[in-house]
């Protein structure tokens, strides 16, 4: 079996709060555990259609990046080399760039490659080794819903400014007598919404795995009204699904559902008729995905980063680190991408919510 000298990382799709701290782990371990090379393939897999992108990572290159955000190696959600979206005067087509990212690294003398990523990314590393590109995977994004992982790193990150935003939101609800909703990343997923409406104290709780209508919420809301709650903080995941009568609605005055509009708006509006109050909505998007990781996060990071050199060095190719039960576990990548985690609506933690009087819609 051939010597392991050197490795490759990248980080693809989104980025995450953590992202830096796996890199920084992995190199640190890589080059005084193992005493590999380490070569950063820039933004993505582009890196390896564009070799001069990518460069050496030494000790130096990742001092100080444990509480950065974001990804020192740049990262892309549009970069899958098997179809590759390029312009030419103009004109957009479709390349398939797979032949040359396996040359390439060859070519960098890669022996592994370490790919950090969600799902998506994750796939393209598969067809990558299904080419003969030796790798492993560590998992990553906010919305906490990959199955095979008990957590993900960056969803506390993420859920901690959530939280913060519900707890700051509190004040302008209770003294304008608002509702007030407050929409959360998490794509098909309500983790997010769901942790940060139980730790910011949240009336409401609107998440993709429990169908609600705004009758239910309205009358939520004048029953507080009636008991001297004049507010109502709303925690609403961007993935709820749109009650057909909204959806009607809509379609009936634009013609279709306007590109563009967030589904918190879109449900206030019919929040704001039905309960005669008035409606404010923030949409946190991207400030969940940036700033320094939270000390959680940073921690996990470091456990995956470390990992996964270890798993290079074991050559457990085409497996992923994940956390199960609170230890470091390996796993297929191929079982673990495609296999999303839902919140339970009988769960534990729905339940716990709705003892402590949260609503969730469907009442
Ligand atoms: O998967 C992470 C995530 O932040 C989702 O929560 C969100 O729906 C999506 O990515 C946003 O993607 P983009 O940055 O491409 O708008």
């Amino acid at each position: 079996m051939a010597e392991i000298r050197t490795i490759g990382i990248c980080t693809g799709g989104g980025d995450c709060p953590g992202l830096n701290a796996v890199i920084r782990a992995a190199v640190k371990t890589a080059i005084l555990k193992y005493r590999y090379e380490v070569i950063g393939i820039r933004d993505g897999f582009d890196g390896l259609i564009w070799p001069e992108k990518s460069r050496p990572l030494l000790l130096n290159d990742v001092s100080g990046i444990l509480p950065r955000g974001g990804t020192i190696l740049g990262t892309t959600n549009r970069g899958n080399p098997f179809s590759y979206c390029i312009t030419n005067d103009g004109k957009e087509s479709v390349r398939d760039f797979s032949d040359e990212v396996i040359k390439n690294a060859k070519a960098l003398g890669l022996d592994a490659l370490i790919v950090i990523g969600g799902d998506g990314t994750q796939k393209i590393a598969l067809d990558l080794a299904a080419k003969g590109l030796p790798v492993v995977g560590v998992p990553k994004t906010i919305d906490n819903d990959l199955s095979a992982t008990d957590v993900t790193f960056g969803f506390d990150s993420a859920i901690h400014v959530a939280t913060d935003a519900i707890d700051r939101i509190h004040t302008t609800a209770e003294s304008h007598h608002r509702v007030m909703i407050v929409e959360v990343m998490g794509r098909d997923a309500g983790w997010i919404a769901l942790h940060a409406g139980l730790a910011g104290g949240a009336h409401i709780i609107l998440i993709p795995e429990i169908s609600f209508n705004v009758d239910s919420v309205c009358s939520y809301i004048g029953q507080r009204h009636i008991f001297g709650k004049k507010y109502t903080i709303i925690s609403m995941a961007e993935g709820v699904q749109v009650p057909e009568q909204i959806r009607q609605d809509c379609i009936q005055h634009y013609g279709s559902i306007p590109k563009g509009i967030s589904v918190g708006n879109l449900i206030g509006e019919a929040i704001a008729t039905g309960s005669k109050k008035e409606v404010r909505v923030t949409v946190l998007g991207h400030t969940q995905r940036g700033g320094s990781p939270s000390p959680y996060d940073r921690i996990l990071s470091t456990r995956f980063g470390v990992a996964a050199v270890d798993l290079v060095a074991q050559r457990g190719f085409l497996k992923m680190v994940a956390l199960r039960g609170g230890k470091i576990e390996f796993v297929d990548i191929a079982e673990a991408i495609g296999k999303m985690k839902s919140v339970d609506p009988h769960g534990e933690l729905v339940n716990t919510a709705r003892s402590v009087g949260i609503r969730f819609g469907d009442e």
